[in-house]
């Protein structure tokens, strides 16, 4: 089989395409990414010269250079993880998520159906159903909840959600939808919540938490995603959308002191800052349809994969201060400028 996975160079793309290429080593594993800020081919780096793999740079959004891709590779199946992905970023500059993140999946889906595919899976997430409230812990996001986005990057990813439903019900594209919540683990770019609270807590350093820290996530660590999303490719059905998520609810405030107590560091360094604009208040995954269905079970609990994540932070501090030391710097101080 060969499959195109977009975005590899990015934080999941990269731990699906590890996964891949060493799970399935009759496999063809061919990554395109446009390498933006948040795409980094050190990331790749462990895989770059497995014969099964193959890295191309290139935008999704560029019909043409898609169109040469997909005559000369003749791919079986395409996942589509490319986007932008960063909330903070998207209230500042809402465009680049509405061309990536909407139009490039239709340059994508045209593509598959030009050159013929088995299968084109969407990367999804769980803020496509906006957010349920704190003091309703029975409540969770099934597939059947409604779209209800909060921000232009869950407003982006609806609207790529619905145009792969219509691309399946329209022209018969054989689609699947994974709709995850929030992933956690080695190559997470350092300007999410966990790894910056780790690569700043590690440098005594403040810790911006937005708000009072109550806004409640769902964590599930990166692997149990990239093989939720292995096995609804393999055996999941076409036009079905799928939850992927573990059970692991944490307000912020409990994450960034969970970090702070594995790694000894005291919690003065926590900081309280303005909160995020349109901010979800929690977010909760029920996943029994993954689970009955396609029989998938995450291995890992938030404990073990908080730990397991810090540990990885700790070994690979060469790969998060390349990112810290450079242009990321800028951001930082932009982004937290009027937040104090
Ligand atoms: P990321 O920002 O770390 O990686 C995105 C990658 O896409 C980068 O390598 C970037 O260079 C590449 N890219 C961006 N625009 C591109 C374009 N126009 N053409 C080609 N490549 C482009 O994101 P991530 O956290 O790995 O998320 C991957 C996918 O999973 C996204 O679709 C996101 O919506 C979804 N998702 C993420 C989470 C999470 O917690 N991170 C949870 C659920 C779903
Ligand atoms: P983030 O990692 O940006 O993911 P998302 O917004 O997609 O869930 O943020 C996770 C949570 O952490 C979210 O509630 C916002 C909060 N947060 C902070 O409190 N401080 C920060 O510096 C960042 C980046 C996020």
């Amino acid at each position: 089989m060969k499959m195109l996975v977009t975005g590899g160079a990015g934080f999941i793309g990269g731990n699906y395409a590890h996964m891949m290429v060493h799970q399935y080593p009759e496999d063809q594993i061919v990554v395109l990414d446009a390498l933006t800020y948040a795409g980094n081919l050190e990331t790749l780096e462990p895989i770059m010269n497995e014969p099964n793999f193959k890295f191309v740079k290139g935008n999704i959004c560029d019909r043409e250079f898609v169109y040469q891709l997909f005559e000369d590779e003749k791919f079986d199946v395409v996942i589509n993880f490319a986007a932008e992905s960063h909330v903070d970023r998207s209230i500042e500059n809402p465009e680049i998520f509405l061309e990536t993140n909407i139009m490039g999946v239709q340059v994508l889906m045209d593509a598959c159906r030009k050159y013929g595919i088995r299968r084109y899976h969407q990367v999804s997430t769980d803020e496509v159903y906006g957010d349920l409230p704190l003091d309703r812990p029975d409540l969770l996001f099934r597939e059947d909840t409604p779209i209800h986005t909060s921000s232009p990057y869950s407003a982006s990813k609806a609207s790529a959600d619905l145009l792969v439903l219509a691309y399946h019900r329209t022209y018969g594209l054989p689609v699947t939808i994974s709709r995850c919540s929030n992933n956690y683990g080695p190559y997470h770019f350092p300007e999410k919540l966990i790894p910056l609270i780790i690569s700043r807590a590690l440098n005594d350093e403040p810790l911006p938490v937005y708000g009072e820290g109550a806004n409640v996530r769902d964590w599930l660590y990166v692997t149990d995603h990239c093989s939720a999303i292995d096995l609804i490719v393999r055996k999941g059905k076409p036009g079905e959308i799928y939850n992927i998520g573990g059970h692991n609810e944490r307000s912020n405030l409990e994450v960034v002191k969970t970090i702070l107590k594995e790694l000894g560091k005291p919690e003065s360094l926590i900081h309280f800052v303005k909160d995020r604009p349109g901010h979800d208040l929690r977010y909760a995954m029920d996943p029994t349809k993954i689970e009955t269905e396609l029989g998938w079970k995450p291995e890992y609990s938030f404990d073990t994969g908080i730990r397991r994540t810090i540990e990885w932070y700790l070994n690979n501090k060469e790969w998060w201060t390349h990112i810290i030391n450079g242009e990321y710097q800028n951001y930082y101080a932009e982004m937290y400028k009027d937040r104090v």
